[in-house]
C-alpha cells in the first residue's frame, strides 16, 4: 500500500472562449460527488473497485485517483504516462461489470462537477450525478430529462451508452460533449451528430472514441415543454390525466422502485442486455409459436423485442439463481441481473453466457450486453 499527492496544476489554455469559461466553471464548482475532495489529488495504490461499482464486483486497481477539475484529470494522465501505466476512467461504476483481477493500471474517478445554466442550455460537469442533474432541472421547470429520473450513474457517462427510459433518451437532449484526448492532451467539442447517438451507442464506445474522457455535457431543454407519457407504464400510471413535470419525474421514481431493486442495498448494473433488433420475418415466425410476443417496428423495418419478456416468457428466468445462489434474475424484472452477495465477475460471467446461448438456442437471437467489461 502507500500513496502518492499532486496538487492540480491550473495551467489552463484558452483555446475558445466556451472552453475556457466551462474550464473556468468546472475549476470552481468542485462537488459534484461527495467523496470527491478538492484540490489535491491522492493516488492510492490497491483500491478495491467493488464498492465504487453498483454491482459491488470487482477487484483492486493498482493505482486509484479522484479528479475534480479538467487540469486534476491532465495531471493524472500526465502522471500515468510519466510511469507508463494503462488508464481507465470511472464514472458512478453502474454500467460496468469489473474482472475480479481488478486492473492493473490508474483508474481515473471522473469528478469534475458544476452545473451552468444559460437560458435554456444547461453546461455539466461530467461527475455530476445524473440524477441530481434531472432534479435541478425539475425545479427549475425546464422540461426533457425528467423521465430519466433515478437513473444511477453520471452526466459523463451517460451520452456514452446513450441512456435512455420511458420514452426519452439523452441524447435528445445534448448539443454538444466536451471531451479529453489522452493521447494528444487536448480538448474537443463534438457536436450532437459527432456523438454518433444510437440504441443504447455512441462514438464514445467506438475503438477511437474509448480514446477521450468525457470532462461535460450541454444540454438544451426547454421551459415552454410538456410531458412525454406515451411510454405504456406512465400512460397506465397517469390514465388520462396531464401530469406536471414534477409529476412526471415522481411517477417516473415510482414505476422504477417497483421493477429495480435499491442498487445500495442489492447490488446490480439495470439491464444487463440490450433488447434485440430483429426481422420482421423473424419475429412473424416467432408468433407462431409465441403469440404475445410484444414488438415494436423500429424506423428502419425491424422489429425491437423486449428481451425482458423472452427471458421472463419464454425462459422462465424472473427470479432464479445460479447453483451457488450468488447471482440470479431479479424476482420483478428479467432483464435486470442481480448480486445476491458474494458474486464474482466469473459469476455473472457465466450466468450471462447461459442466457445468450438459450435466448441463441430456443428462438435464433443473438443478444448484446448492455452493461460493459471494464477492461
Ligand atoms: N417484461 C416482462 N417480464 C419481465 C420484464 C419485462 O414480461 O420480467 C416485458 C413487459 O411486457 C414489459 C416489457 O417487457 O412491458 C418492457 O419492460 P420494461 O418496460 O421494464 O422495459 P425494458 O425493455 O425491459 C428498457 C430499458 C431500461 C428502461 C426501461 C423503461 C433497455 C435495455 N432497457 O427496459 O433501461 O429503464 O426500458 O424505459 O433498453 C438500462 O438501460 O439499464 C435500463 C434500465
Amino acid at each position: 500500500m502507500g500513496w502518492y499527492t499532486i496538487e492540480a496544476g491550473f495551467s489552463l489554455r484558452l483555446a475558445a472562449a466556451l472552453t475556457f469559461r466551462l474550464s473556468f466553471f468546472w475549476r470552481t464548482h468542485p462537488l459534484a460527488i461527495e467523496e470527491c475532495e478538492y484540490n489535491s489529488m491522492e493516488i492510492t495504490a490497491q483500491e478495491l473497485l467493488a464498492p465504487h461499482t453498483t454491482f459491488g464486483i470487482g477487484g483492486n486497481a493498482a493505482f486509484f485517483v479522484s479528479v475534480h477539475t479538467v487540469e486534476g484529470l491532465q495531471e493524472a494522465i500526465r502522471w500515468a504516462k510519466g510511469k507508463s501505466v494503462n488508464i481507465k476512467v470511472l464514472g458512478g461504476g453502474s454500467n460496468v461489470l469489473v474482472p475480479d483481477e481488478g486492473y492493473d493500471g490508474l483508474v481515473i474517478h471522473n469528478c469534475i462537477g458544476g452545473i451552468l445554466y444559460d437560458g435554456d442550455g444547461v453546461h455539466v460537469g461530467a461527475g455530476v450525478m445524473f440524477d441530481d442533474l434531472v432534479a435541478d432541472t425539475v425545479a427549475k421547470g425546464l422540461w426533457g430529462l425528467e423521465n430519466l429520473s433515478a437513473i444511477p450513474g453520471t452526466v459523463g457517462a451517460a451520452p456514452i451508452q446513450n441512456i435512455g427510459a420511458y420514452g426519452t433518451e439523452v441524447s435528445s437532449y445534448i448539443t454538444e460533449i466536451h471531451a479529453y484526448h489522452i493521447d494528444t492532451d487536448t480538448e474537443k467539442v463534438f457536436s450532437n451528430e459527432a456523438c454518433m447517438f444510437g440504441y443504447r451507442d455512441s462514438f464514445f464506445k467506438t475503438e477511437e472514441g474509448k480514446e477521450y474522457v468525457v470532462v461535460g455535457a450541454t444540454f438544451k431543454l426547454r421551459a415552454d415543454g410538456g410531458p412525454n407519457i406515451t411510454y405504456k407504464d406512465l400512460q397506465h400510471y397517469f390514465e388520462g390525466t396531464v401530469p406536471t413535470q414534477r409529476e412526471v419525474r415522481d411517477g417516473v421514481i415510482e414505476i422504477r422502485s417497483n421493477k429495480f431493486p435499491d442498487w445500495k442495498e442489492k447490488g446490480t448494473a439495470g439491464s444487463f442486455f440490450k433488447n434485440p433488433v430483429i426481422s420482421k420475418e423473424l419475429f412473424a415466425t416467432l408468433q407462431e409459436t409465441y403469440s404475445n410476443m410484444p414488438g415494436f417496428d423500429t424506423e428502419d423495418g425491424q422489429v425491437k423485442i423486449p428481451l425482458g419478456w423472452i427471458l421472463d416468457k419464454v425462459l422462465h428466468l424472473k427470479g432464479v439463481t445460479n447453483d451457488t445462489g450468488t447471482v440470479g434474475s431479479y424476482e420483478k424484472q428479467a432483464l435486470v441481473l442481480v448480486n445476491h452477495g458474494g458474486a464474482t465477475a466469473d459469476d455473472v460471467n457465466t450466468f450471462a453466457k447461459k442466457i445468450i446461448q438459450d435466448v441463441f438456442g430456443i428462438t435464433g437471437i443473438r443478444i448484446e450486453r448492455e452493461v460493459q467489461n471494464f477492461l
